[in-house]
């Protein structure tokens, strides 16, 4: 069995903001599976702490940014975990990153220079009996830990940096640098050092053994001036290791056959029943009782990136072919604000829900004709490949993990039978009017469109692909470095 150390700031059931958690906390079963035995590294937030079952203190520091801080090792949910208990870093409510007041919380430097420290150490030998192969770090959260195995001398396991999101990276005043265990020269141009600050999520790309993001589309982009986010020179600079694997989903909490969340369950010979979720859903979020018209869903983060702010704008063209709205998504406040006065404006035809709810985002999936990811740029995309497996037609912009999933059902797809969804170009109102009218003239054909929603529920959108990929890819690097 080939040990891992995965690295990250969230891990679904325990806090999840988006994909990330979701990833993080799927993929040890899938692996698993694999011949890979993995041990979650994680911050310890309230409701981690919560969750470890049969914790004991594996590694103690008498100081770590600010306070005594303690390795914990054991089960959380189906994980195998090593906690970082540092109350006075993590034992905060709510969202991890973000304070009550709305900014970040001012420590982030140092609390993510904690995880890096502890997941540096624990790979390094500081826990009696654990010698990981490879640690794997998620985002930039993660990201220290590569950095300071670099650096250091001593046991150094394969490292591989996974990129979810290359928006988020990590940048922080250069005066940190003594805190953070790292020699002076490790400030330099292959190093942290990143526009004459520090890059958290640019040292774990200048160093990493293997870097990863998540999806082939998505780790061509980012290569680009246009898609990398000031680190796409570092990033072509490191071509050569930099690989996209897919994303999956949990098929068992994603299974319309047996999702309590849904009035009516169903598959996808029983795709009949839809319309009872459909119903259901009308009357919970207050939409009319119209069963023809084309019920479009968004379950999403109310941002840029996601394209939420095209949304209102091509309102108009949904609402003039009869169409309906259900969102639930929650964000930029002035997203909020004006979608929820689109809502206001359309009674009956536009229902918004500001906030996260996992039942109803399961309603959503279940109930809806076609669902819409209008991103701008998308490094994976998780609801797109919900909706697949719900047999909700995904209408989604050209970029990232997108494209990669979705295949547009035009003509010649349709005739070769293998379009899955509806594909536009990303960034333009324009562009999702007419993806929306496509959708509706589709749906209008009932066999084709019967076609289109059992083939994309056919599609395999679970951890077993990728799991494999990035089982090849650890497996591979730790042969390596044995030699
Ligand atoms: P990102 O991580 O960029 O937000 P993903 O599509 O990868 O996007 O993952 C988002 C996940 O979070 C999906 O599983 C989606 O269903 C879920 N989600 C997003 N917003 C909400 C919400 N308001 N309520 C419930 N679930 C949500
Ligand atoms: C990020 C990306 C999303 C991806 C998720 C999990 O949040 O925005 O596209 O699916 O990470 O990898």
């Amino acid at each position: 069995m080939l040990s891992l150390l995965s690295v990250a700031s969230e891990a679904f059931p325990f806090v999840k903001t988006g994909g990330l958690g979701e990833v993080v906390g799927a993929l040890p079963a899938a692996l698993a599976r694999e011949g890979i035995a993995t041990t979650t590294m994680l911050p310890g937030y309230p409701k981690v702490m919560d969750a470890l079952r049969d914790g004991t203190i594996v590694h103690s520091y008498d100081f770590l940014h600010g306070a005594p801080a303690h390795l914990l090792a054991g089960r959380a949910g189906a994980l195998e975990v090593l906690v970082l208990d540092a109350p006075h870093l993590f034992t905060r409510p709510g969202n991890p990153y973000v304070a009550p007041d709305g900014n970040d919380w001012p420590d982030n430097a140092q609390r993510f220079a904690a995880l890096g420290i502890a997941a540096a150490d624990a790979a390094r030998g500081a826990v009696t009996g654990f010698a990981p192969d490879i640690v794997h770090a998620h985002d930039w959260q993660a990201a220290l830990a590569i950095a300071l195995l670099h650096y250091s001398a001593g046991r150094r396991p394969g490292t591989v940096m996974t990129v979810h999101n290359l928006a988020f990276q990590g940048k922080f005043a250069r005066d940190l640098l003594p805190s953070l265990g790292l020699p002076p020269h490790a400030f330099s141009h292959d190093g942290v050092e990143y526009y004459g600050d520090i890059g958290f999520l640019k040292a774990g790309l200048a160093l990493a053994d293997r870097i990863t993001t998540v999806s082939p589309t998505y780790a061509a982009e980012i290569r680009s001036t246009e898609h990398g986010m000031g680190l796409d020179g570092v990033l072509r600079h490191r071509a050569g290791v930099l690989s996209g694997i897919l994303n999956g989903i949990d098929t068992e909490i994603w299974d319309p056959a047996t999702d309590a969340h849904l009035v009516a369950p169903y598959d996808a010979r029983r795709l009949g029943r839809r319309a009872t979720n459909r119903a259901a859903l009308q009357a919970r979020l207050g939409l009319d009782a119209d069963a023809g018209a084309l019920l479009v869903g968004v379950v999403s983060r109310l941002t840029w990136q996601k394209g939420m702010d095209l949304l209102p704008e091509a309102l108009p063209a949904l609402l003039a072919m009869g169409g309906q709205l259900a969102l639930l998504g929650s964000g930029d406040f002035v997203l909020e604000e004006a979608l929820a006065a689109a809502a206001t404006a359309n009674p009956g035809r536009i229902a918004v829900t500001i906030g996260y709810d996992e039942t109803l985002a399961h309603q959503i999936q279940g109930g809806v004709d076609a669902l819409l990811v209008p991103s701008r740029f998308e490094p994976c995309g998780l609801t797109q490949l919900c909706a697949l497996r719900y047999g909700a037609v995904p209408v989604v912009a050209r970029s990232g993990g997108l494209a990669d999933t979705v295949i547009d059902a035009n003509e010649m797809a349709m005739a070769a039978e293998t379009g899955t969804g509806v594909v536009f170009a990303p960034g333009s109102v324009e562009a999702l009017g007419f993806a929306l009218e496509r959708v509706a003239a589709m749906r209008r054909n009932t066999r084709e469109w019967l076609q289109l929603q059992r083939r994309g529920m056919k599609t395999d959108v679970s951890w077993t692909r990728p799991a494999q990929q990035y089982a090849a890819l650890f497996h591979a690097l730790a042969a390596e470095r044995i030699g």
